[in-house]
């Protein structure tokens, strides 16, 4: 065997050392334990603190808002959309952990003319549509459908 090849080989060999130390140093303990992923991440997870609550939890307490919200073309849009994660409000409903929404800024964010949204999604340009009124002094908020 060539002199080159004996050094080549030993290269190979040391690379696949630090390949085996290197795996055996980084590699987390429940790793493999159910499949290519860290076992132990699914308790991790499973042990986040749940922020949003299930659809339909804020009608309980806002069965108006909840009544107009379904009455309208926003009836496939969840209350969190727009308020935010609402959890914590519901365990404790105070007016301080649920997010009350600037109209200002709220609607335009999805009805904004935009060329990348699909034709069929109402768009408004909104300057020129409301003409300098704020959304809601003639749309209802939560039935925007309606008129003020
Ligand atoms: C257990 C009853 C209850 C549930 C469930 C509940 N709320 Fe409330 N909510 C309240 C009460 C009571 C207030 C008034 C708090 C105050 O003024 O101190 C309030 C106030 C609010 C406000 C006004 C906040 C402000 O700054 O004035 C918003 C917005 C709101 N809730 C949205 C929601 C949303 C969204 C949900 C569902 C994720 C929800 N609420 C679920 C009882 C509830
Ligand atoms: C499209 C966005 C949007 C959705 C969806 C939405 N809201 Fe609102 N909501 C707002 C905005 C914006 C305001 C603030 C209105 C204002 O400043 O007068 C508001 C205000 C409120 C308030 C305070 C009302 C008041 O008069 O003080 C409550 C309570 C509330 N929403 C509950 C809900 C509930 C319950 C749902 C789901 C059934 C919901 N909202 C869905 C945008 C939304
Ligand atoms: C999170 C995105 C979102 C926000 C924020 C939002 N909308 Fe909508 N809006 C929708 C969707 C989705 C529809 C239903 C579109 C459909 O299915 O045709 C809709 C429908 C509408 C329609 C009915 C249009 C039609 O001709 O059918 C009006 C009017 C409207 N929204 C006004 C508002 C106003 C006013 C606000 C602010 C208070 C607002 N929207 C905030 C998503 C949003
Ligand atoms: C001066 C009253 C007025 C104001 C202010 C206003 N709208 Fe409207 N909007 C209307 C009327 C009336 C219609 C229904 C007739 C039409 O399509 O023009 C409408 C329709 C819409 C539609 C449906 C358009 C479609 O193509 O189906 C959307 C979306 C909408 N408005 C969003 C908004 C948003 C967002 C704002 C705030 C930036 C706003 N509007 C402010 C009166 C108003």
């Amino acid at each position: 065997m060539p002199p080159q090849m004996t050094r080549l080989m030993y290269i190979f060999g040391l690379l696949i050392a630090l390949y085996v130390v290197v795996r055996w140093v980084a590699k987390p303990e429940s790793f493999y334990w159910y499949g290519h992923y860290r076992g132990a991440a699914l308790a991790e997870i499973a042990g986040l603190e749940i922020e949003h609550s299930p659809p339909g939890a804020c009608s309980d307490c806002h069965s108006d808002k909840a009544a107009e919200n379904r009455a309208g073309p926003h009836s496939s849009t969840s209350c969190q959309t727009c308020h935010g994660a609402g959890e914590a409000h519901v365990n404790e409903p105070t007016a301080a952990n649920i997010a009350l929404p600037v109209v200002s800024e709220t609607c335009v964010l999805c009805h904004e003319r935009n060329h990348a949204r699909p034709d069929w999604f109402p768009q408004v340009k909104s300057r020129a549509h409301s003409s300098g009124m704020a959304c809601d002094e003639c749309h209802l908020v939560h039935n925007p459908g309606e008129f003020q």
